[in-house]
């Protein structure tokens, strides 16, 4: 049977709305409108939106595997169907696969549950959503090779060859030691492209992204417990760490505000504390922007056909 729902003024798409940052947005986005869940996860999904409505908001769960394209395209549409008007979607979920693995169709596990189902799932709703509407990416500083913390870390930002390189899973050589670090960066990177390269196209919409800060208690704060009670504990409270040091709910306010903004800023690239920022010189190109936008569909359109 058909869901159905009475419209709400304001509809919020929250992806990775499970945990970490994303579940924080959902649950402040949900004193704004009803969000949509997106998530792989029915379970941990249906349990959010009872939170969720327990607390007098309203919330619909949406399963999305973003590392699966058809799994993409079936949320969209949902989400579609439900002809309810969106305000804002944020693109927050992503993961850093250490060491890498591939998807079920043999893509990079990070560059495409980070870059490529996102990219998918936005082009999808984009010509579904009104004027005016915000579209925000989560991002990551690490994508610029230049980002001080970062490079004490070793990361050296994003290693972009190609699009169908990065699914493939191949980086530009000279990237970090760390395992899976090249694929979280230049997927952040692509995102980071992409978001100022649709801001363009879309003049239409509000299209910005955001860097949510060091948040050592996520699930992307480290990778087992002990290097995760060093970072969190340790790490992040000495320079040039703390200065980027956040949590969760700040973060998620941030995004909040981002996608409740109803100004017309677009092509925006917000900091942790909801400044603007720069990225990385390469990331800020018109000319790479709109080569990784290009790649990305004909890679898309080659894997659908
Ligand atoms: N934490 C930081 O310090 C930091 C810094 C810079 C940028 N970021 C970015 O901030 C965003 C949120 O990170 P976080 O720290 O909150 O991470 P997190 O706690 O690990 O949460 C990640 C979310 O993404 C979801 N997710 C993972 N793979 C998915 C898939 N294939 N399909 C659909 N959903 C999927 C997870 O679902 P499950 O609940 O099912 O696992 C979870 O809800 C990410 O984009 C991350 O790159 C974080």
């Amino acid at each position: 049977m058909p869901r159905t729902y009475q419209p709400a003024t304001e509809t919020y798409v929250v992806t990775g709305a499970t945990s970490g940052i994303g579940l924080c947005a959902a649950n402040e986005l949900s004193t704004h409108g009803t969000v949509i869940l997106v998530g792989r996860n029915g379970l941990k999904l249906d349990a959010v939106q009872k939170d969720i409505e327990r607390r007098g908001g309203r919330a619909l769960s949406v399963v999305c595997d973003l590392a699966d394209l058809a799994s993409v395209s079936r949320a969209a549409a949902e989400i579609i169907n439900l002809g309810l008007p969106i305000s804002g979607l944020l693109n927050n979920a992503g993961i850093m696969a250490m060491p890498s693995c591939k998807t079920a169709a043999g893509w990079d596990m990070t560059f495409t549950t980070n870059y490529l189902g996102p990219f998918a799932f936005t082009q999808a709703l984009i010509p579904h959503l009104p004027n005016g509407a915000n579209v925000t990416f989560v991002v990551s500083a690490i994508e610029d090779p230049e980002r001080r913390p970062a490079k004490v870390m070793g990361m050296r930002g994003g290693r972009f060859i190609s699009v169908e390189a990065s699914a493939r899973g191949e980086w530009l050589p000279g990237g970090a030691k760390l395992p899976g670090v090249d694929a979280y960066a230049t997927s952040k990177q692509c995102s980071l492209a992409a978001t100022l390269a649709l801001a363009r196209e879309s003049p239409r919409l509000r299209i910005n992204a955001i860097e949510p800060g060091i948040n050592p208690t996520t699930g992307l704060g480290g990778a087992n417990a002990l290097a995760r009670f060093i970072f969190s504990q340790i790490v992040t409270r000495l320079p040039p760490f703390s200065r980027y040091r956040s949590t969760p709910e700040r973060a998620a306010h941030v995004m909040a505000q981002v996608l409740t903004d109803r100004s017309a800023k677009t092509g925006v690239y917000y900091d942790e504390n909801g400044k603007p920022m720069t990225g990385s010189t390469l990331a800020h190109d018109p000319q790479f922007q709109d080569r990784v936008v290009v790649q990305t569909r004909a890679f898309l359109a080659n894997a659908a056909a």
